[in-house]
């Protein structure tokens, strides 16, 4: 399945540009076979590097909403392909893995330095979240924005000065007017910067994401299934508990 996804999004790209998929050259690694496929030319050292950092570090991340999708399904014995599919429709959520087009958009959307403060106050008055921030588990920097940052940084120097000023100033937006929420740059932010500088279109960006965490929900299922135990949470019930049936009888 790691291999065949970037065949798969590849082709699906191809063909919906009117272009014929193309065959991946064995002297490429996983990542210049990827960018190859897609534009059918030679990728820059720097675009396989940025793309191939990216994609080691989203491979794993714990007990991540997709992964643990994918757990759960595993643990029924069924498939594994359905296990990945159900993982799949975890990861694309924006809360989840949909976040880095969402961040491609503001960035898109706020265009200029100037524009920036403007922007962010008025999506946060209207209760918007801001992507690229906040995360389940960390209530401090995710520790991989931090490398994604320099990574972004050196691939394309003009869009990372305005995604540094936007970061900068929601950072502290954030801080004003969610005082006390630990709201801090999370890996998607940085992620959308690196997968446009090397070429990638926005709604390729989750499907980018999917081709590297394949190998953590794959490695997680195969954990699974040997040495399975059906996952079943348990839920409380808080309604009421006095609850009154009526019965209608019928004519
Ligand atoms: C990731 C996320 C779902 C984690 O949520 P969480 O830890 O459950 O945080 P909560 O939903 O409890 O939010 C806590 C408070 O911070 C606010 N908040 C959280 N993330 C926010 C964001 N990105 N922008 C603005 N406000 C945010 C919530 O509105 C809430 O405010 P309230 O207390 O006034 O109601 C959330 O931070 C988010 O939606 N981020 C944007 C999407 C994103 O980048 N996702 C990728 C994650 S790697």
């Amino acid at each position: 399945m790691t291999a065949r996804f970037p065949l798969m999004l590849a082709a699906f790209h191809r063909l919906c540009n009117g272009l014929e998929p193309l065959e991946p050259r064995p002297e490429l690694d996983y990542a210049a076979n990827y960018l190859y496929l897609l534009s059918g030319q030679l990728p820059v050292e720097e675009h396989v590097k940025a793309l191939n950092a990216y994609l080691v570090m989203l491979a794993d991340h714990g007990m991540n909403a997709s992964t643990f999708t994918a757990r759960v399904v595993a643990s029924t014995e069924s498939d594994i392909a359905s296990a990945v599919v159900a993982a799949l429709g975890a990861l694309k959520g924006p809360l989840h893995g949909g976040a880095p087009s969402k961040v491609q958009d503001m960035l898109l959307a706020i265009g200029t330095r100037e524009r920036a403060e403007g922007w962010l106050r008025e999506a946060l008055a209207r209760g918007d979240r801001l992507m690229g921030f906040g995360h389940r588990v960390y209530k401090a920097e995710d520790p991989r924005a931090d490398e994604l940052r320099e990574i972004a940084r050196l691939a394309d120097p003009q869009a990372f000065t305005l995604a540094r000023r936007v970061e900068e100033l929601a950072l502290a937006l954030l801080e004003e007017q969610k005082p006390g929420r630990h709201l801090y740059t999370n890996v998607e932010f940085y992620s959308a910067v690196v997968l446009a500088s090397v070429g990638l279109p926005g709604d390729f960006f989750t499907p980018t994401f999917a081709a590297s965490r394949v190998v953590g929900w794959t490695a997680h299922i195969l954990e699974q299934i040997n040495n399975n135990r059906l996952i079943r949470p348990e839920s409380e019930y808080t309604g009421a508990k006095e609850a009154q049936f009526v019965v209608i009888e019928k004519r």
